[in-house]
């Protein structure tokens, strides 16, 4: 594999990473709880991550974004994750909706689609999930067929990030007919379809364990008349166009899992300087400081790998798809780790919601999960290693 030195956040990074920390104290933070008991969009974390230019940071200068780098995108969405795992969602799915437009959009859909998201008026969802087709992404039912100039769109996506709050979607579809008789599959092509168009329809709210600010339904698309400009990329070609994206965001996901196992670490260790039992403070048992140090161990690796990762994003390598397939399996496994742990350091006030680290430990959960499980990018990462 290439040979990249190791990308460090410049004092540009630390700057942002200082604002949006911040923010994310002020603004974000006292609402994380709420959201996740009430099971509500994080409407104040939207308002000031918007007013401070956070909630879409990845969009260029050219479409009226501020045009933050991978590493800058990685960094505000690991602070957030810090604090609220569901805000984090709002950064981190506008970019996975928007990377199809930026790697393979026209200009004419660049410029059309991407200044709203860039002016926080709009979100922009991703919907390739179905509920016969999750891991087996290419198995998706949903079909667009040719009409005149246009598609008729008919299908059902499931469990869609966002829907319903954001008013566009990127949406993978089968087009076609499949090539030779002896595959089953039929080519993919991608769409951007808006909330408005007539036969777009959302259904209820999934009830989560984890991530219950951050809204998860199903899009129903029924005879969704679609003009020919809304198609992106080229006939035939989205489902490469969908993997290239992923490649992209799982490095996104991995700072999210990096910033809720942080904010986990951060919350045990200043717990265990004031719990005292058996006459002492509990940081003074060797087990507890071993267990806090394997787990900032490991947080710290997890971070370098993402950070890798994201300069391998921002620099389009070959590499990408094992670097963001790598970073995002491994710093998910330890965010699943260092947040049960500090579920065990905080011992019973630990599992009650009177403190946030069950809250983060449930949060954690979904980042093995989303953006492929970690099973699957097991399987990416054999798949490039063995060509
Ligand atoms: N870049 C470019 N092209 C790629 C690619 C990549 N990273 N990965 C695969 N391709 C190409 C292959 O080269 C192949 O091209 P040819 O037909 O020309 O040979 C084609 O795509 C098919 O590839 P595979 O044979 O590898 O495809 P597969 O059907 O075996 O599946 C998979 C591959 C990796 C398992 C894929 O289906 C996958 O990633 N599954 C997981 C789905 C997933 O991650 N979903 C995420 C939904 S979004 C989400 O979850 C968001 C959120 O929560 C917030
Ligand atoms: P399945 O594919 O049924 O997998 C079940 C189990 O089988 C897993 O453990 C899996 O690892 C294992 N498995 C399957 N195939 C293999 C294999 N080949 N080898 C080894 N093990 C295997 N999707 C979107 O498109 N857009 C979104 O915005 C979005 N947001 C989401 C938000 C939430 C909260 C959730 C829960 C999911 C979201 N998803 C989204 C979907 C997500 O990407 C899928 O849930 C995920 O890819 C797994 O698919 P599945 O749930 O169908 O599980």
């Amino acid at each position: 594999m290439s040979d990249i030195p190791l990308f460090a956040p410049s004092e540009e990074h630390e700057a942002i990473r200082e604002a949006c920390r911040a923010v994310c104290r002020d603004k974000v933070a006292p609402h994380a709880a709420e959201v996740d008991e009430r099971e509500i969009f994080p409407q104040e974390s939207y308002d000031a991550l918007r007013a401070a230019d956070f909630h879409a940071p990845h969009i260029p200068e050219a479409y009226e974004g501020v045009g933050a780098d991978a590493l800058a995108t990685a960094i505000v969405i690991e602070e957030i994750a810090r604090v609220c795992v569901s805000s984090s969602l709002i950064p981190a799915v506008n970019k996975l909706g928007t990377m199809p437009l930026l790697l393979a959009g026209s200009e004419e859909q660049k410029r059309r689609y991407l200044p709203p998201v860039a002016r926080g008026e709009a979100m922009f969802s991703y919907c390739l999930s179905e509920p016969e087709a999750g891991s087996d992404a290419a198995a998706l039912r949903t079909r667009a067929v040719r009409d005149g100039d246009g598609w008729v769109l008919n299908g059902v996506k499931r469990w869609i990030t966002n829907a319903g709050v954001s008013d566009y979607y990127l949406v993978f579809a089968a087009t076609g007919e499949p090539a030779a008789e002896s595959s089953s599959r039929r080519p993919i092509s991608a769409f951007v379809v808006e909330k408005s168009d007539p036969g777009v329809s959302f259904g209820k709210p999934e009830k989560k364990l984890g991530i219950r600010g951050s809204p998860t339904r199903e899009v129903y698309f029924d005879n969704v008349r679609l003009p020919a400009d809304r198609l992106v990329g080229a006939e035939g070609e989205g489902f490469k166009l969908a993997m290239r994206t992923l490649d992209h965001t799982r490095v996104t996901i991995a700072a999210q899992a990096v910033g809720v196992a942080q904010g986990a670490l951060d919350y045990a260790t200043a717990y265990v300087k004031e719990r005292r039992q058996f006459g002492q403070p509990i940081a003074d048992f060797q087990a507890v400081r071993f267990m806090l140090a394997d787990m900032a161990m490991r947080l710290e690796a997890a971070r370098q790998l993402t950070y890798a990762a994201a300069a391998r994003s921002e620099r389009s390598d070959p590499d990408l798809t094992f670097f963001g397939a790598a970073a995002k399996c491994y710093a998910s496994d330890v965010a699943m780790e260092i947040t049960t742990n500090a579920v065990q350091l905080l011992g019973g006030y630990g599992y009650t919601r009177d403190y946030p680290v069950e809250r983060m430990m449930r949060d954690a959960k979904i980042t093995q999960i989303y953006e492929g499980t970690n099973q699957i990018q097991r399987l990416v990462m054999a798949r490039h290693l063995l060509g």
